[in-house]
C-alpha cells in the first residue's frame, strides 16, 4: 500500500508500513490535541467563574458523582488500549522479520555504515534496493552503538556492539531517501548518513552487474574458514573430529555441556567463535582458542552466512553478479526467522580498539573514497 504524506512536515512515505506509523501519530496527535483544549479552555473557564468575589465566602458543599467518575475513568482507559493496540500492531509488523527477504548485512562504524549485499557487493553510506521487495537487514557494530534509520520507510533499529540486530523493509516507490545514524556515537555522528536507492528492479539488477562483486559473504566466509583461520581443520566434519560437526546446526537446538540447550542461532555463532569456552557443545573438550580480536565483524558475518550455508539456510546466489534476475530470494530459507529472540543473551562490549581513531570526516566533500572500502 502507497501512500504519500499529506502533512507537509512529514518525511516521504516510501514503505510498507509507513502508513501504518503515520496513522498512529495521526491518533496520537489528535488524542492530544482532544484532550489540551477543553483542558486549557475549562482552567480559564473556572478561573473566571470561580473567581474570589468577597473575602471568606464559604464554599457550597459538593459530592462525588459516580456518574462523572465512570466517564472520565472509562474513556481514557479505552483510549489509551486503542494506542497500546495500535502500537503493538506497527511494532509486531516492523519487527516480525520476513523469510523470504533479500539479505544485506550492515556494519556501523565511526563513523560511516559499510553494507554488503548477499551477491558480495558492497556499499558505502549507500544502499541499492529494489522496489517492491521485501529487504531484511543484519546489522552489528564495529564500536559503538548506533541506529539505522530510514525515516522514509518509518523504521529504526539500534546497532549494537557485540550482537545482531534486525531491520526489514519493503519500499513501494522509487527514489532517493535519507539513511541516518540515530544515536549520538561520537563527533562526527551527524554526518554518518547517506542515501537508499530505490529502483526498478530491472534497474537494480543493472546496478548488481555493473559493481565489483568479489567474494560473497558465504564465499569469504568459506575462505576464513578453509584457509585464512583454519576452522576446517578442526570442524571440517567427518569422524574424529575435534570440533564440532557444523553442518546442519543452524536454527537447531544445541546440547551443552552440563544438560542445558540451546538454538544455534547467528547470536550463538557469533559468540562460539569470538568466546567458544562460553557454551560448549556436549561431548567435546574446551579446547578451541578465541578468535576475538583476530577477526572484524564484517569477517564474522562472513563466517556466520558460510556457517548458515552448511545448514542450506541462507541467500547464497553464486558471486557471479549477473545472475541476479529477481531470483536471489529462491534460497530455502529454512532460516526461520530469529528475529528479536536472537537478542535475548547479554552483549558483549565491543573491542573498542584502536580502529576508532579514523581522524578525517568520511563523508566531508570531495573526500575520496574510504581506504577501506574493499576490506
Ligand atoms: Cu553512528 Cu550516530
Amino acid at each position: 500500500m502507497q501512500t504519500n504524506s499529506w502533512v507537509p512536515i512529514f518525511p516521504e512515505a516510501a514503505s510498507t508500513f509507513a502508513w501504518q506509523v503515520d496513522y498512529l501519530y495521526y491518533y496520537l496527535i489528535i488524542v492530544s490535541v482532544a484532550f489540551t483544549i477543553p483542558i486549557v479552555a475549562a482552567v480559564f473557564f473556572f478561573g473566571v467563574k470561580y473567581r474570589e468575589r468577597e473575602k471568606f465566602a464559604t464554599p457550597e458543599e459538593m459530592h462525588g458523582s459516580i456518574m462523572l467518575e465512570t466517564v472520565w475513568s472509562v474513556i481514557p482507559f479505552v483510549i489509551s488500549i486503542t494506542i497500546f493496540l495500535g502500537g503493538a500492531i506497527v511494532f509486531y509488523n516492523q519487527f516480525n522479520l520476513p523469510k523470504d527477504g533479500m539479505e544485506v548485512y550492515v556494519v556501523g562504524k565511526q563513523w560511516m555504515w559499510k553494507l554488503q549485499h548477499e551477491t558480495g557487493q558492497r556499499e558505502i553510506n549507500e544502499l541499492h534496493v529494489p522496489v517492491g521487495r521485501k529487504v531484511k537487514l543484519t546489522m552489528t557494530t564495529e564500536d559503538v552503538l548506533h541506529d539505522f534509520s530510514i525515516p522514509a520507510f518509518r523504521t529504526k533499529a539500534d546497532v549494537v556492539p557485540g550482537r545482531y540486530t534486525y531491520l526489514w523493509f519493503e519500499a513501494t516507490k522509487p527514489g532517493k531517501y535519507h539513511l541516518f545514524c540515530a544515536e549520538y556515537c561520537g563527533l562526527n555522528h551527524s554526518g554518518m548518513g547517506g542515501f537508499v536507492y530505490v529502483m526498478e528492479q530491472r534497474d537494480f539488477d543493472n546496478w548488481l552487474s555493473g559493481n565489483v562483486s568479489g567474494q560473497t559473504p558465504v564465499e569469504a566466509g568459506r575462505d576464513l574458514f578453509e584457509n585464512k583461520l583454519g576452522c576446517a581443520s578442526c570442524h571440517a566434519g567427518g569422524a574424529n573430529q575435534r570440533g564440532a560437526k557444523l553442518e546442519g546446526i543452524f536454527n537447531k537446538e544445541i546440547e551443552l555441556v552440563g544438560g542445558q540447550t540451546v538454538t544455534a542461532d547467528e547470536e550463538y555463532i557469533r559468540n562460539s567463535i569470538l568466546n567458544p569456552g562460553g557454551q560448549i557443545v556436549e561431548g567435546f573438550q574446551p579446547i578451541m582458542p578465541t578468535f576475538k580480536g583476530q577477526v572484524t565483524e564484517e569477517q564474522l558475518v562472513s563466517l556466520v552466512a558460510y556457517i548458515k550455508s552448511l545448514s542450506g539456510a541462507t541467500g547464497t546466489t553464486p558471486s557471479n553478479s549477473s545472475n541476479s534476475s529477481g531470483n536471489s530470494n529462491s534460497s530455502s530459507n529454512s532460516a526461520s526467522n530469529t528475529g528479536t529472540a536472537a537478542n535475548s543473551l547479554t552483549p558483549r562490549r565491543a573491542d573498542r580498539g584502536a580502529s576508532n581513531t579514523q581522524g578525517s570526516n568520511p563523508n566531508a566533500p570531495g573526500a575520496a573514497e574510504p581506504s577501506n572500502r574493499n576490506r
